[in-house]
């Protein structure tokens, strides 16, 4: 295990998370995490894809996230780790919408910023959203990104022009892991 959470634990990427990409990956969570994106994606493609992300292993990382009781439910890492800048670009999805606000991706967010920042030794990381999506929105501010860029009308989501928001948190403005779950009062469920 690589991290040990309140409501999720993160682990590595195996089998069990792969046979659950080709559903995931068609269903409603690609609209946001794609920024207006609609996918249809088959096994082979999967299949092809996977062959050809081996290939850019130094600048990815990727975690499971997985519930205390072991569901897999999606997956959160760094996307873009450019070592010599020390930055990290973050990525998470949980597959399966029923598990969306419940407070598992912020857990798992603050499990990946502080392996980013304890671990990693980076001094910066970041994401970018559409405007759209309020469940990130009040995630950046629940953990204290700082919203630090709009690219104006930069995507097309449901018929629709919006912006892409750019977050960042720098390594000086975290307080650690375990202040943040304190003060979000994250809880374990029963
Ligand atoms: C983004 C994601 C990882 C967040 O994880 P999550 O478990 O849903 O997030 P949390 O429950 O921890 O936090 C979401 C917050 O948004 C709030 N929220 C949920 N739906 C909302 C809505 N429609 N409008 C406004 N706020 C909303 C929640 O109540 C919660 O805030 P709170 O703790 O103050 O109540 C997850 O929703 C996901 O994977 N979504 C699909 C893919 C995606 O958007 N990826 C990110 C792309 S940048």
């Amino acid at each position: 295990m690589f991290g040990s959470g309140v409501l999720v634990d993160l682990v590595p990427y195996g089998q069990r998370f792969l046979d659950l990409e080709h559903e995931w990956l068609n269903g409603e969570g690609v609209f946001w995490w794609a920024v207006g994106g609609r996918w249809f994606v088959t096994r082979a493609g999967l299949e092809m894809d996977r062959r050809e992300q081996q290939d850019d292993t130094d600048e990815r990382i990727r975690f499971g996230v997985q519930t205390k009781d072991g569901t897999p439910i999606g997956l959160i890492g760094i996307n873009w780790l450019a070592a010599h800048h020390r930055t990290g670009l973050l990525t998470a999805f949980i597959g399966d919408p029923a598990y969306w606000g419940g407070g598992y991706g912020t857990d798992a967010l603050l499990l990946i910023v502080d392996y980013a920042f304890v671990w990693l030794d980076l001094r910066r990381v970041w994401l970018m959203t559409m405007s759209l999506n309020a469940r990130v929105m009040r995630q950046m501010e629940k953990v204290g990104f700082r919203l630090e860029g709009c690219r104006r009308q930069a995507t097309w989501a449901d018929g629709a022009w919006h912006d892409i928001l750019v977050y960042a948190l720098d390594r000086d403005d975290w307080p650690g892991r375990e202040a943040l779950v304190a003060r979000l009062g994250l809880a374990a469920q029963n």
